[in-house]
């Protein structure tokens, strides 16, 4: 294990009725509130009444709304605006990952003189921040527990994040009830990207991090649980709180720290999101099982022989090849029952920008650092292995 330092500050206030918590929880940082939302289902569900309810008599609230999935930039740039023109305390984001993510870079971008995608490249520009509540409305991105926001600027097909200490959340309300209303393809690509977080930080060089490890499966194994539950029963709170906890324990640092070296599948995605704009958590789906494929090989099959056995429930045998490759593929039927599409043609991308993708990917990335090092070439035959 390597040396790490774990600092999780966020206050999480989790179950039914925590709204009622909010009015103190906003009191301690001022009085002028940004609200910003997505696109409008927190409209649709009651959540804003419910919230507007408990506030507007004490605080002074103004909205952005509208939030992109994949957030833009030019709506970072409307917040920040928005905050210095009315002096905006704190920001309240109620949504999912991307409505916390645009709410982060709004929060640092109001103290900052340039432009806020700035931070894409460099986040020790990030010298102070507005603080930041959240009601998460998603399980997927831990953004409700962690420093990260993922930005896009489509004009320039790129994604990228940024994000460090100040802009982790404050306080984060999670009540499962609230993702009673998540629609299945939703569900499952949360769930999905979820588990991508926990296999990216499983799938390191650094050995002898068994804490990290065996959280990482049982956090696994509990979203293979539930996520067909809540595919099916979507009001079934057990299935919503359990994933609504594994999302935050599951990119908070509880499995990562201590663990050296770069991720591999998010690289990747966020360049099928930069140019096409598809659902984070599906392209995770999509990609995932296919990297796995590419680098089983003798330095790594203990590993997918632990996954195999730990996170897919299969029986050790001894063929350590045939076992990594079976753990692969139930990990692959899994993502398919659960209803997501699993290849780049289902999602409307073809051939064309594979590899630019895959030359961006290692451009943005250091994807040198990887569980297995990952060159373009690398990269355009994984995209290539999705493609159907
Ligand atoms: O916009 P609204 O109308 O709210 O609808 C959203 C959106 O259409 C809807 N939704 C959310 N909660 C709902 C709901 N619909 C009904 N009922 C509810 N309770 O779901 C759609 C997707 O929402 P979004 O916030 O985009 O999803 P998610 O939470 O998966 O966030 C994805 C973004 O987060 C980034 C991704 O790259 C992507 O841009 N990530 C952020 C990370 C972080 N901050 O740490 C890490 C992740 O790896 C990821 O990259
Ligand atoms: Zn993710």
């Amino acid at each position: 294990m390597e040396n790490f330092q774990f600092y999780a500050p966020t206050k999480i206030f989790f179950g039914e009725e925590q709204l009622n918590n909010l009015p103190d929880i906003l009191q301690e940082f001022g009085e002028k509130v940004l609200l910003v939302y997505g696109g409008g289902s927190i409209k649709r569900n009651g959540l804003y009444d419910a919230v507007l309810k408990l506030s507007e008599d004490v605080f002074e609230i103004q909205e952005l709304s509208g939030v992109e999935p994949n957030p833009r930039i030019e709506t970072v740039r409307k917040g920040v605006a928005l905050c210095r023109e009315k002096k905006v305390d704190v920001i309240l984001a109620v949504g999912g990952g991307s409505t916390i993510d645009c709410a982060k870079a709004i929060a640092a971008g109001v103290f900052y003189e340039g432009d806020p995608w700035d931070f894409t490249s460099d986040s020790s520009l990030i010298t102070k921040a507005l603080p930041l509540v959240s009601v998460l409305t998603l399980a997927a991105t831990g953004s409700e527990m962690n420093s990260g926001a993922v930005i896009s600027d489509m004009a320039k097909n790129e994604k990228l994040s940024l994000g460090n200490s100040l802009t982790i959340p404050k306080a984060s309300i999670l009540d499962p009830t609230y993702t009673f209303t998540v629609p299945e393809y939703q569900t499952a690509a949360g769930s999905a990207d979820i588990m991508s977080h926990l296999i990216e930080n499983y799938f390191k060089q650094t050995r002898g991090a068994e804490v990290q490890d065996r959280l990482a499966e049982g956090l696994m194994r509990t979203v293979l649980q539930y996520t067909p539950i809540a595919l099916k029963t979507p009001d079934n709170y057990e299935a919503r709180a359990n994933l609504m906890w594994a999302s935050s324990l599951g990119l908070n640092g509880l499995t990562g720290r201590g663990k050296g070296g770069s991720w591999s599948c998010h690289a990747i995605e966020h360049e099928l999101s930069a140019f096409y704009d598809i659902t984070h958590g599906v392209g995770l789906a999509i990609i995932t099982p296919r990297w796995m494929e590419h680098i089983l090989s003798e330095q790594t099959v203990e590993k997918f022989v632990s996954f195999a056995v730990n996170v897919m429930g299969l029986s050790l045998i001894d063929d350590r090849f045939a076992l990594a490759r079976e753990g692969i593929r139930c990990l692959k039927n899994h993502f398919t029952s659960w209803g997501i599409p699993m290849t780049l043609v289902d999602v409307g991308i073809d051939g064309e920008k594979l590899e630019l993708m895959a030359n961006k990917a290692v451009e943005h990335n250091t994807l040198d650092k990887a569980y297995v090092p990952l060159y373009a070439e690398d990269v355009l035959s994984i995209l290539k292995a999705s493609l159907n």
